[in-house]
């Protein structure tokens, strides 16, 4: 190889090439989903998107599909019933035949609670009288959070090992969406949420693990954004399904002194999709928010 054809490769273009590359985004109607949907489709990949409400989704392909080298493609399920992955995973095999991107993004937040009481009785009446704290919103936040994570990549792990089959060179890969939730020592005013991803976190390990145990060439990681303007952190989408956050609101309690920005996670996608030597790791994107806040190890 000459010197020129080995720079050759040193272009972004090879770095972090995503063209012709088959993408599932399970939440990829909004938030971060639709970043990441944003950052692949416009670099070449067909992109499916799923999620519960049509009506998003829909709108998504709508305004975002126009002068792209990829597709966006709306798909709509719910991720937390076993019959519908099943469902997604045959559809996806009818359509391609392979994946070589799944992001594993859907995600819900569980209701705050006060933590600020010096006084045991009215820490209990926060976090155990509370009528709103139950069992059943734990179940709900794992359901959609942990077990979902589970379930959608073992469905997808035949059509991902078909991806890298497919492509010399390629390992197809898991993307799963964490936080920095799961790794800070602060509740966040949210125990059950930051339980969850703290779940999710280890949950990409073991599968990252247990899957190239068996010598499949599929990559698991997970991405932990720090704050980033979502319906999840900022309420409804606007008529471009994005969202805002005001920066004054985290000026003080983000090193970066800002939420994330689109561009933030669209590289950090691009980077996780494309570099072949990932595996089983956390990428943690958040303005230097684990800094500030502090981590539990
Ligand atoms: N934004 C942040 O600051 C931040 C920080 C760290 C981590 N995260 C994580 O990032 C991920 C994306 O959240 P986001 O912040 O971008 O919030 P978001 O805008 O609310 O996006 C979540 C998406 O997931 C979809 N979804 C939820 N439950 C689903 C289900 N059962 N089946 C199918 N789709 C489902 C929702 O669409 P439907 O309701 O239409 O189904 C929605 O589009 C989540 O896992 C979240 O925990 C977010």
């Amino acid at each position: 190889m000459t010197a020129q054809q080995s720079n050759q490769n040193f272009k972004l273009e090879n770095l972090f090439n995503v063209k012709g590359k088959v993408a599932l985004i399970t939440g990829g109607g909004s938030g971060i989903g639709l970043m990441a949907t944003q950052a692949l489709s416009v670099n070449g990949a067909k992109v499916y998107i799923v999620g519960r409400t049509e009506e998003k989704l829909a709108r998504v392909a709508e305004l975002y599909n126009k002068g792209i080298s990829g597709e966006i493609i709306p798909l709509t399920a719910d991720i937390t019933k076993k019959d519908e992955i099943r469902a997604l995973a045959d559809e996806i095999s009818n359509r391609e035949g392979h994946l070589s991107i799944l992001m594993n993004n859907a995600g819900i937040s569980s209701k705050t609670q006060e933590t600020e009481h010096a006084d045991a009785g009215k820490l209990r009446e926060s976090l155990f009288d509370d009528p709103a704290a139950t069992f059943e919103e734990w179940d709900d936040v794992f359901r959609t959070n942990v077990s979902q994570l589970f379930f959608v990549t073992t469905a997808f792990l035949p059509l991902l090992q078909r991806g890298s089959e497919k492509e010399h060179g390629w390992s197809s890969t898991v993307i799963n969406t964490t936080s920095i939730s799961g790794i800070v020592k602060v509740s966040q005013h949210h125990f059950a949420y930051n339980a969850s991803k703290a779940a999710a976190v280890h949950l990409t390990k073991m599968l990252a693990h247990e899957v190239s145990s068996s010598n499949l060439r599929v990559r698991v990681n997970n991405i932990a954004p720090g704050v980033y303007p979502s319906e999840m952190t900022a309420g409804e989408s606007d008529e471009m399904q994005k969202n805002s956050i005001p920066t004054e609101k985290y000026e003080k309690k983000v090193p970066a002194a800002r939420p994330g920005r689109d561009e933030d996670m669209a590289s950090t996608v691009l980077f996780t999709a494309a570099n072949q030597y990932l595996n089983g790791q956390t990428v943690v994107v958040d303005g230097g928010y684990v800094l500030a806040a502090g981590s539990v190890n």
